[in-house]
């Protein structure tokens, strides 16, 4: 499956309703609010529209005939309705406040809950400071959107809603004439919004992908530096950021074309009316009322129209961040785990039958492979570089599924495990390390039921009957010592070594994994290996042939064949040839 993200999103061009449909659906579990809200925002429109009929309707009927009783009556009922008004006001406030809160909190959430379900390949393809990116600042554009814009984009929407009723009820062919300009804009924002929304869509996309580029510079800058090949960057991110330059303008322009569409609609509007307006008084066939009215409701609508030419261009930012983080939410593992349906009765550990793979967007491919790895048993492969090791180990580990074929671990499908499951019998210590900016203790504990509430003596004197002690005096603070930038490649495999060792695995696979360690040292590791229970298997990937010298059985891998050797030299001129001959 591709899990590529940068080049899914921009090809979709969505419609309005999609993008209303995709925020509704946000709304999820806030019922109860969202309806509180609503009475509120509907309360408080129709308040606000009511008073001048009523004041229009004083004016017209008391005013002039100086009834003061009635007037009097009209001034308690207006007073009343202001403080229906401002109630409203507060309610619509808050609950749409709560609402957003509940959200984002729930969105956020939602997007690292899918980040840890996602399997490895989709971090393969996808960059860390995109993801990083959609998770909090395509939330913060949301909850800009939410905090900012929100109240008065469903208040406004209602206010709209509203007058057009409240036109329609006063003459209707004042209504017609006055809002055909609207039903322009309608059709207009109908028709530019999805493309509105893509310039937006392509601006964030090129500002990630010159985020992704300063952080991969940055990562390289000590040789940069060191080197003098700065002009190398300056051109790279010159490029980088012209792109994002010209995205962010194309963006920018596309915001801003609601605004004047907006505007010169609510004008010709103004001048249609006006004109309708000397056609009525013409033919007398108005009252003063009527015409206030009217010009009141007319101003209330249109300049809701004007505010919303403003309010929709951070909704199509909303939605374009809203898709970003959609895109990710969507995603789906094509890693399940399937129940077991037949097993295969054997004594290896692990067991490759015809695996076919390879990665997404690649061609290359790792072909028909069956090897079988018996339990207690210790095994080297070896290879030509780029010759498929680490990712035959990792097929080992169910980092990734094979396209064809299955994968037995202790007699059953791979698939069949839970994660925690696989992780209790297969540990991997990867060709990269990896430790988390934590002490070391916590480190070596990372995902250690067995071990977790151990205090530091208990810890030590575990670490002493396994051996691993010894490797302690490398580290000044000893367990206390922080994992951070000051710690040499060398010492973060000895951490990651003493972490899989304390897992006590069924199939330990080591990855290069003692590759930048002194040769004393490896000694020491080795016979820490052999204090392993007796059942436990362990795979060996080393380019130093002097690491696998105690496997039991050396396998020599290529993109062909896991082929098993019989001896060292045997391996060795395996390789001689398969170098030799490409
Ligand atoms: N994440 C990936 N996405 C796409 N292709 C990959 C990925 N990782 C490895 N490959 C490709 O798969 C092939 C096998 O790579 P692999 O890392 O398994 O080799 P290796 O034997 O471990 O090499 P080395 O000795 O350098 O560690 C190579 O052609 C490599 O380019
Ligand atoms: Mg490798």
């Amino acid at each position: 499956m591709n899990y590529n993200l940068s080049t899914e999103n921009i090809k979709k061009w969505e419609t309005l309703k999609s993008s209303f449909k995709k925020f509704s659906s946000l709304t999820k579990g806030e019922g109860k609010r969202l309806l509180i809200s609503v009475i509120a925002i509907v309360t408080n429109s129709l308040s606000t529209l009511s008073s001048p009929i009523l004041l229009a309707y004083a004016i017209d009927n008391y005013i002039r005939t100086k009834d003061f009783n009635w007037i009097l009556l009209f001034s308690v009922f207006l007073f009343l309705i202001y403080i229906v008004e401002s109630t409203a006001t507060y309610v619509q406030t808050k609950t749409m406040w709560e609402i957003w809160i509940n959200i984002l909190f729930r969105l956020r959430n939602r997007i690292f809950t899918k980040l840890q379900e996602l399997p490895v390949t989709f971090f393969n393809q996808n960059k860390t400071w995109d993801l990083i990116s959609r998770i909090n600042s395509d939330t913060e554009k949301l909850n800009m959107f939410f905090s900012e814009a929100l109240t008065q984009f469903i208040w406004n929407i209602s206010l709209i809603t509203w007058t057009w009723i409240f036109i329609l009820a006063i003459n209707f062919r004042l209504w017609i004439v006055t809002l055909l300009p609207a039903l322009v804009i309608f059709i207009i924002t109908h028709l530019i919004s999805p493309w509105v929304k893509r310039r937006n869509l392509e601006s964030l996309q090129s500002l990630w992908a010159m985020s992704s580029e300063i952080q991969e510079s940055l990562n390289n800058f000590k040789v940069m530096v060191a080197y003098n090949r700065l002009d190398y960057f300056k051109e790279k991110f010159k490029k980088f950021n012209l792109r994002n330059y010209k995205a962010f303008i194309k963006a920018w322009i596309a915001n801003n074309i609601f605004t004047p569409i907006y505007w010169f609609a609510a004008n010709i509007a103004q001048l249609l009316t006006l004109s309708f307006w000397i056609y009525l008084i013409m033919n007398w066939n108005f009252t003063l009322w009527l015409l206030i009215w009217f010009q009141f409701y007319i101003n209330f609508f249109y300049n809701s129209l004007r505010e919303m030419a403003e309010l929709w261009s951070l909704f199509q930012l909303a939605s374009a961040s809203l898709d970003r983080i959609s895109e990710v939410i969507s995603m789906e593992s094509d890693m399940k785990i399937v129940p077991q349906e037949d097993s295969k009765e054997t004594v290896s550990i692990i067991e490759f039958e015809n695996v076919v793979f390879r990665y997404p967007e690649t061609s290359e491919i790792l072909k028909g492979v069956s090897f079988s790895l018996q339990k207690g048993m210790t095994y080297a492969l070896v290879g030509p570089t780029g010759g498929w090791k680490t990712t035959t180990a990792s097929l080992m580990a169910r980092l990734y599924d094979p396209m064809d074929w299955k994968v037995y671990l202790d007699w059953k499908d791979i698939r069949s495990y839970t994660e925690a499951e696989r992780a209790n019998k297969i540990w991997f210590i990867l060709q990269e390390p990896f430790l988390f900016s934590w002490n070391i203790k916590e480190n070596i504990l990372y995902w250690n039921s067995q071990f977790e509430n151990y205090s530091n003596e208990d810890l030590l004197k575990e670490l002493e009957n396994k051996g691993l002690a010894d490797l302690l005096v490398k580290f000044n603070d000893w367990l206390e010592t922080e994992v951070t930038w000051g710690i040499s490649l060398g010492q973060k495999q000895i951490i990651a070594f003493m972490r899989a060792i304390l897992k006590n695995p069924e199939l330990l696979i080591l990855d290069e994994a003692t590759a930048n360690i002194d040769t004393i040292t490896e000694h020491l590791l080795e016979d820490i290996l052999k204090k392993l229970p007796e059942n436990t298997t362990k795979v060996i990937i080393a380019h130093r042939f002097n690491t696998i010298k105690n496997a039991d059985l050396i396998f020599f891998v290529n993109s062909w064949a896991i082929i098993q050797t019989w001896s060292m030299q045997d391996a060795l001129e395996m390789l001689q040839h398969w170098v030799r001959e490409g």
